[in-house]
């Protein structure tokens, strides 16, 4: 075992450091070199053509990059969802003619996404999964099939697959309205020069050790509160829910906005709130987390060198500058990071956190 770790301590470690690689992998090939669209090889040109109205499917992380790539399509003006897939069976919204179901899931094995994937295809959805495993049941069972190419994940919390998830989807999202509507978004121009770039940055931001030094410092806190906006929400959530799973500590993921409608009441001097800036109403999420300073809690910006949040912040961890479709997964990778050394200060089993299963099976 120790011989996969290579040089890292834990398989996530390592997996965290592989995201550069992954992206790239995800991304070989997906843009046609002729004229920068997305291709997405396996698609043929109007794949998508009709579709009106998406549904994505998923569980756990993969509900988190569900979400960010609902909100990816919306933003391309796609009308989209991001449902639980625990929850479809009995809430699960009409489909019709016009609609896609994507099931999100890594393993292509989650019992309760497997679950809602059959209830959509009964229902006459076309429907599509978004993988990491060739060969999987949901690889099987779906009408079509996006691999998001991140080679094998080891350790039970989700790293490297949600961050070749929430790109996968990002570019399946202009590709969906580049069907739908004719022509793609106009974002695309600035998007994938900045996905190209995507690896190196994350690369820079891996050799440094901010991370470490937050874990350190707020070790022993009594709560810890993650928040985000538009594209920072997915983002907060997830890395509230990293940070629960492998620390066993308490983590809460809100939208920004909603912290003064009720958490605000839990923020104390020993609650540090990680705040990510997407670029998205930033100045917004400014005043949300200086709400929580003004309650004594310490407040780390997830943001690029130069943001006005870095004057206002107690702490920043920083991130390249970026599209703001791809700034969330560059704060993510950071709060991957703090996690990571939060559980090792307690020398939790990282790897295999108590309770959980990297696949289940069951619903
Ligand atoms: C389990 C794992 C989570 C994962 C979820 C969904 O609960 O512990 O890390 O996000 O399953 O897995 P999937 O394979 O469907 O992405």
């Amino acid at each position: 075992e120790q011989a996969g770790k290579g040089e890292y301590d834990h398989f996530m470690l390592k997996e965290i450091h592989e995201q550069p690689t992954a992206l790239a992998q995800a991304i070989e090939g997906r843009i046609d070199p002729t004229n920068g669209r997305i291709a997405l090889e396996d698609f043929p040109p109007g794949t998508f053509d009709g579709v009106e109205n998406v549904q994505l499917i998923a569980c756990g992380t993969s509900y988190h990059a569900a979400l960010y790539g609902s909100l990816a399509l919306n933003q391309a003006g796609i009308r989209a969802t991001a449902l639980l897939a625990n929850e479809y069976s009995v809430t699960a919204p009409p489909v019709d003619d016009e609609t896609l179901v994507i099931a999100v899931t890594q393993s292509g094995e989650t019992a309760d996404t497997l679950s809602a994937l059959r209830q959509a295809t009964d229902a006459g959805a076309d429907t599509l999964t978004v993988t990491n495993v060739v060969g999987s049941t949901a690889a099987r069972e779906a009408d079509d099939t996006l691999f998001i190419r991140a080679g094998p994940e080891i350790g039970v919390a989700a790293t490297k697959t949600f961050s070749s998830q929430a790109v996968m989807l990002t570019l399946l999202a202009q590709r969906i309205a580049a069907d739908s509507r004719g022509a793609p978004p106009a974002d695309l121009q600035s998007l994938l020069p900045d996905l190209a770039q995507m690896p190196g940055q994350l690369e820079d931001l891996l050799a440094t050790d901010d991370a470490a030094t937050i874990a350190r410092q707020y070790q022993g806190s009594q709560s810890y509160f993650f928040i985000g906006r538009g594209l920072g929400y997915p983002v907060a959530l997830e890395g509230a829910l990293k940070f629960k799973e492998i620390t066993y500590e308490h983590a809460e993921g809100f939208a920004s906005g909603e912290l003064k409608h009720g958490p605000l009441a839990l923020v104390t001097p020993d609650t540090p709130v990680f705040a990510v800036f997407t670029g998205e109403e930033d100045e917004k999420t400014l005043k949300n987390a200086e709400e929580a300073q003004t309650r004594g809690a310490p407040v780390i910006a997830v943001c690029p060198e130069g943001h006005r949040a870095v004057e206002v912040a107690d702490e920043h961890l920083e991130i390249p500058a970026s599209d703001a479709e791809l700034a969330g997964l560059l704060a993510n990778v950071q709060l991957q990071l703090v996690s990571y050394h939060a559980a090792a200060l307690l020398d939790r089993p990282i790897d295999k956190p108590r309770n959980l299963a990297k696949s289940v099976t069951v619903e």
